[in-house]
């Protein structure tokens, strides 16, 4: 099984396979892009697995590839039916609720149905997992969408949260519900709030995950269209960071329960696109249109909650998690045989990490007018070691090494205030 798993990732497990033998753990979602690995990453580790998935939800690859593990026991069920819930859920020591019937994009058309099938379903499980007795439930939350436009850069947990979209605001509900749940009846819980998590195994057609679809467009050939001009920045994380990050939250004594997990730093779209042109070793055709009012312009998580509590950190920086990714499709998917070293090796890029400059994020919110009411202070220390990338922006993408920090507001940070601080 280490050997399978391997081929799947940098995933070395904090915890050894005989401290979990004999724990039985249900991942809700388990045939999901996230799911999926983390089954296959669980069974390595040495717990039992049951898996909870829609009837008919194709396997990814990682889980797959499991075969007939013993240790792994599928399950096909409904997440909004309660009995099938029950019965997935006995007989657990953990839950990891890993199951959206939403994504953020589309949440605002039908709110209603965002809150009775993730949020109430979400609270009957919690209902199920201490009639249960599971002794841990941990939650996939989005760092993307519940701090809503950043008033601070990196974003820390006890930042305010002001979700844009429903899947924000029912994340953060049931964020809530566990808390309640918590001080009420005891149940233990670990939130992490992902940022844009990218691997193998992700689907390249897909109405998310803009690296996995930039990366599928540009093994078909086809123009990658663009929501405004490139310039929003988001903190991408290879999925091998994510499994050993949520595994790590199943058992890891915290003194904290909501945790951020990203790589703590910023990429904007056309620095993804330069990194995909740069592995593949090929131009990509991009179309840039209208922004969208729903993307916040930036997001980087603070991670260091997670550093210290988890002992967590990622151990890949986005070039190499993307060689690793577009390496992995030449069998699966496309047929066409990508070297991913020396295609970035030929094309000479660094691994450096591109930032909008704060003065041209200002030029960049028009499709969010609170981002754009506030003016920004730069602190921090920016580097141009990777000035041809840059350069090919014409000066509106910096590269950057070490920690900056975007303050927003005049002049001062405003002091966190959102509901979680503490
Ligand atoms: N992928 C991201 O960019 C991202 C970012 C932040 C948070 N998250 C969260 O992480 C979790 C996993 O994300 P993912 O990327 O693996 O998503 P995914 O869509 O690949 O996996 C979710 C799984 O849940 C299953 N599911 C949906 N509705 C169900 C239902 N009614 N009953 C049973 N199963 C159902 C789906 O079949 C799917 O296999 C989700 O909660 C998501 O909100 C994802």
């Amino acid at each position: 099984m280490s050997g399978l798993f391997m081929a799947w990732g940098n995933c070395g497990f904090g915890m050894g396979t005989s401290a979990n033998s004999g724990k039985t753990c249900l991942v809700l979602g388990g045939r999901g892009f996230i799911g999926s690995h983390l089954v296959t990453a669980l069974a390595a580790a040495g717990w039992r697995v049951r898996s909870f998935d829609r009837p008919g939800t194709s396997a990814l690859a990682p889980f797959a590839a499991l075969g007939l593990d013993p240790r792994v026991e599928v399950l096909d069920g409904d997440f909004t039916c309660q009995d099938q819930v029950a019965r997935a859920v006995e007989g657990c020591d953990v839950c990891f609720h890993l199951v959206s019937t939403t994504l953020p994009k589309s949440s605002n058309d039908n709110p209603a149905f965002d809150v009775e099938s993730n949020l109430v379903s979400s609270i009957r499980l919690l209902q199920l997992a201490k009639a249960a007795g599971v002794r841990r439930v941990v939650f996939l939350s989005s760092g993307g969408t519940v701090y809503g436009t950043p008033r601070l850069l990196p974003i820390p947990e006890t930042h305010a949260t002001e979700p844009q979209c429903s899947y924000g605001i029912v994340k953060l509900a049931i964020e809530k519900y566990l808390e309640l749940f918590r001080k009420l009846h005891g149940l233990d819980y670990v939130v992490l709030r992902l940022s844009n998590p990218f691997g193998e195994g992700q689907r390249l057609q897909a109405s998310q995950g803009a690296v996995a679809v930039f990366l599928g467009k540009a093994l078909r050939g086809e123009t990658i269209e663009i929501w405004g001009d490139g310039t929003v920045v988001r903190d991408y994380v290879h999925i091998s960071d994510v499994v050993e990050a949520i595994t790590r939250a199943a058992t890891a004594d915290v003194q904290s329960r909501i945790f951020n997990i990203g790589s703590g730093e910023g990429i904007a779209l056309n620095g993804v696109l330069d990194g995909i042109e740069h592995v593949l070793g090929q131009k990509t055709r991009r179309v840039y249109l209208e922004a969208r009012s729903f993307d916040v312009p930036v997001n980087i998580l603070d991670i260091g909650r997670a550093q210290r509590e988890l002992g967590w950190s990622p151990q890949l920086n986005f070039l190499e998690g993307l060689k690793r990714f577009a390496a992995s499709l030449d069998v699966n998917v496309c047929g066409c045989r990508v070297d991913a070293d020396r295609s970035a090796h030929r094309a000479g890029f660094s691994a450096g990490l591109s930032h909008r400059n704060p003065e041209e994020w200002s030029k960049g919110t028009e499709g969010n007018p609170e981002a754009a009411a506030h003016p920004f202070e730069l602190r921090g220390r920016i580097t141009a070691s990777s000035r041809p990338l840059a350069a090919r922006h014409e000066g509106r993408i910096w590269s950057v090494h070490s920690w900056v920090r975007f303050l927003i507001g005049p002049h001062r940070p405003r002091s966190s205030n959102g509901p979680e601080s503490g």
